[in-house]
């Protein structure tokens, strides 16, 4: 997959856009400010997945602008085509979205089409930060392959909320216990499938991240990723997410009834599983070196990359935010060397020495960028 051509105006404070990227490396420099990562998210936009900044709607057009537009032509092995995302004022909720010409009803219909792997300084804490970013991580590249998957994290989200409100108001006497039983149902139908997608595709990015992992430390240590559910103990093999999986969550749902009635919180569940990295067994968390800990998120995200590659059988663009610069020496040239042959974009604020053929420079000011 090859990005063409991008165009955008009046996003952010991008003005008049239009460049032409090269089939390989694309590097993309400027001071702070000046619209490196908004180029880099006006071509993530495209992909029809969510923003990876939480970008709202009103910020998408530029502040003192009346309306924005991003055009992107790009070629996958069978055809060209063009993407138009067109937003104005007042009406900055809705989006003119077309397809090759044809109006779309919203930006996530693009899904599928156009596959991006973004990577950002953000994402090097992936394995020694927080719990919820390896499951936002695992969602987003699952919601890659798998469309309605974001929508079923978006309810299970929802209602878990609506329990946790209930549980609230069963302390203060308000409500009754009986009422928890609906959200119960929902919550282990959405979280027995949650469970198994996430389960899957953790087995994948073991597999992917175990290698890369073997030659990034020179074999000198083994990674295991593995998917840690707090509910059920063994995920191998289940399918019948609205039968007998339910039923299991429901059970754990029920016991652990009484915590939730003490904390007002719903205990058990997806939104408190985790994917855990464990080096020669440890966790990396707990026990890697900073050092480790960047190399088991640089391996995740390389799988995440591979693994997109392998389900659509098309490499996906990938866009490196100002993530090359933070690494050491040795780690940028792991990256590089792993991702040669793919499109890719990297913004750095130091325009960098030439050091292959093939690569393209584009400055940005302002706002404004020109290859030079
Ligand atoms: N809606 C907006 N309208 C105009 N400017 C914006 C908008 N949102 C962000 N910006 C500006 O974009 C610039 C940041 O761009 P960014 O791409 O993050 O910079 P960098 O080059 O450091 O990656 C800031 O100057 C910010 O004020
Ligand atoms: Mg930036």
């Amino acid at each position: 997959m090859k990005i063409l051509s991008v165009r955008a105006d009046g996003f952010k404070n991008l003005k008049n856009v239009d460049i032409s990227p090269g089939e390989k490396t694309n590097i993309v420099f400027g001071e702070n400010a000046q619209g490196k990562t908004n180029l880099i998210e006006a071509v993530w936009i495209c992909s029809g997945v969510r923003s990876f900044r939480g970008t709202r709607d009103r910020s998408f057009i530029c502040l003192d602008g009346e309306r924005a537009e991003i055009e992107l032509e790009f070629e996958n092995s069978f055809r060209k085509q063009i993407v138009k995302i067109a937003s104005a004022r007042p009406a900055v909720r809705e989006k003119n979205v077309f397809l090759n010409g044809v109006k779309l009803r919203s930006v996530s219909k693009l899904f599928g089409q156009l596959n991006c792997v973004v990577f950002t300084p953000e994402d090097l804490e992936l394995a020694k930060g927080s719990p919820d970013n390896r499951r936002s991580f695992l969602d987003l590249c699952i919601s890659q392959i798998k469309n309605s998957y974001a929508e079923v994290v978006e309810k299970y989200e929802t209602v878990l909320q609506q329990r946790n409100s209930l549980l609230k108001n069963i302390i203060s006497g308000i409500s009754s216990k009986d009422e928890l039983e609906v959200w119960d149902m929902q919550l282990s139908k959405l979280g027995s499938y949650i469970s198994m997608l996430r389960y899957n595709y953790a087995k994948k990015l073991n597999l992917y991240a175990a290698e890369l992992y073997e030659k990034i430390s020179s074999g000198r240590e083994k990674l295991q990723l593995v998917y840690n559910s707090t509910v059920f103990d063994n995920l191998e093999g289940r399918e019948d997410f609205s039968g007998e999986m339910a039923e299991e969550y429901l059970k754990k749902l029920r016991q652990s009834c009484q915590d939730d009635l003490r904390s007002g919180f719903t205990q058990t569940g997806v939104h408190r599983d985790d994917l855990t990295a464990l080096l020669d067994g440890l966790n990396s968390r707990e026990f890697g070196s900073q050092g480790q800990n960047r190399s088991v998120a640089l391996v995740m995200k390389l799988s995440q990359a591979y693994i997109l590659s392998g389900e659509t059988k098309e490499e996906p663009v990938i866009l490196l935010d100002d993530v090359l610069s933070e690494l050491d020496q040795r780690r940028q040239d792991f990256v590089k060397s792993q991702i040669d042959g793919f499109q890719v974009f990297i913004t750095c604020c130091k325009r960098p020495e030439r050091t292959a053929g093939g690569q393209k420079f584009f400055e940005v000011k302002n706002g404004r960028v020109r290859e030079v």
